[in-house]
């Protein structure tokens, strides 16, 4: 088996694996409802909130555009904060249905400062919500999210957050942290493959949403909630994925939330002292420095395609590129969900062998 490095998909236990050989049942029937009420309370443990949960069939992109469009209307003022590619495509999103987007950009590679966004908000205070990425994948960087809530919410602005790789993995109390949607995606920390959006809304984004005209029909939240209280959901689930994320929840909580969040910090602390002990530099600032996803600047003659085929090729390891216009200047180590320091060890025992035939040389 192949040592899967990217930041998602990401490694899937055996035994979440097998339950997706489950044959398949009545998504309206007594069994489904069972696994739907318990996978719906596990992952409100683990969102840590008392807020409605949804299990979206998509992928993170779609829980995005289910947040954007249950939340807003055409003509809406929204500040998005961006440090990437996610940022963007978030931004994008917004912009599509017709939001008039402010963007409030910072350099790749460093991460959002609060202050900048309580200066964005002062100048325009028609904004009706703030759109932040947590967890920048493109780039490595994991914002203070708990600075930039409690900035957003002195403006009581909608707070709409793309935790797609960090919750669950990285700390994100939902509630005490006051953000309004938050989404995630089943192929990220949450050890199962991709196919779920998880989202969560609270109490002032329903609010939100009674007026939000943005056009929708598979994303409304007024259905998914309708359809949760009779234990269904609106359109034919992914069954099989709701089986995996069902065994992967029971995993994850039985090694607890507090554990999951210090081992994540403790494998990416490997993989940063690895790339380092190796001359390597770190994309992002490290202060920043995601504890799900590790970037590394390329530098003194390596190339970076050549480094990932060897690599994958007569190791067996898999690492990203850099995407847009990161492509070729950094590589990506994913370390989220199924991992453990070893797994990262692997990879940096590797890398000392790879490096000089990729042409780097310290
Ligand atoms: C932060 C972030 N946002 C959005 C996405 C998009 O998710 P998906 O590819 O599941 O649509 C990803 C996926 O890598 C991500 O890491």
């Amino acid at each position: 088996m192949e040592n899967l490095r990217i930041p998602g998909p990401t490694p899937v236990p055996d035994e979440v694996l097998q339950a997706m050989a489950k044959p398949m049942i009545n998504h309206r029937g007594p069994e489904f409802a069972r696994i739907l009420e318990d996978v719906t309370a596990k992952l409100k443990q683990l969102f840590q909130t008392k807020g409605d949960v949804f299990l979206l069939t998509g992928s993170g992109t779609g829980g995005l555009e289910a947040a954007i469009v249950n939340t807003l209307s055409p003509g809406d003022k929204v500040l998005s904060v961006t440090v990437g590619v996610f940022g963007e495509r978030f931004a994008s999103i917004a912009e599509q249905f017709g939001a008039e987007v402010i963007p409030l950009r910072f350099e790749w590679g460093k991460a959002t400062d609060a202050d900048a966004i309580r200066r964005a908000l002062q100048v325009e205070p028609k904004i009706k919500a703030v759109l932040v990425t947590h967890n920048e994948t493109s780039t490595g960087v994991t914002n203070d999210l708990a600075s930039i809530s409690s900035v957003v919410k002195e403006f009581d602005k909608l707070l709409v957050v793309d935790a797609i790789s960090s919750l669950g993995s990285i700390e994100l109390p939902v509630d005490d942290w006051h953000c309004d949607v938050v989404v995630t995606g089943s192929q990220k920390g949450w050890m199962a493959p991709p196919g779920l959006a998880m989202v969560s809304v609270s109490q002032e984004a329903w609010q939100a949403h009674s007026t939000a005209r943005m056009p929708r029909f598979y994303w409304d939240f007024t259905k998914a909630k309708k359809y949760l209280e009779t234990g269904q959901t609106p359109w034919t689930p992914v069954l099989s994925i709701v089986f995996a994320l069902a065994v992967s929840l029971e995993m994850m909580l039985k090694e607890g939330l507090p554990s999951i969040i210090a081992r994540h910090a403790r494998v990416a602390k490997a993989a940063r002292d690895g790339v380092k002990s190796l001359g390597l530099s770190l994309f992002a600032d490290e202060k920043y420095a995601s504890n799900t996803v590790t970037a590394v600047a390329a530098s003194d003659g390596l190339d970076i395609k050549k480094m990932r085929k060897i690599l994958s090729e007569e190791h067996k390891i898999v690492l990203s590129g850099g995407q847009q216009s990161l492509d070729g200047k950094i590589f990506r180590i994913g370390h989220l969900g199924w991992v453990t320091e070893d797994d990262i060890k692997a990879v940096i025992s590797a890398l000392k062998v790879v490096l000089p035939q990729a042409g780097f040389r310290k």
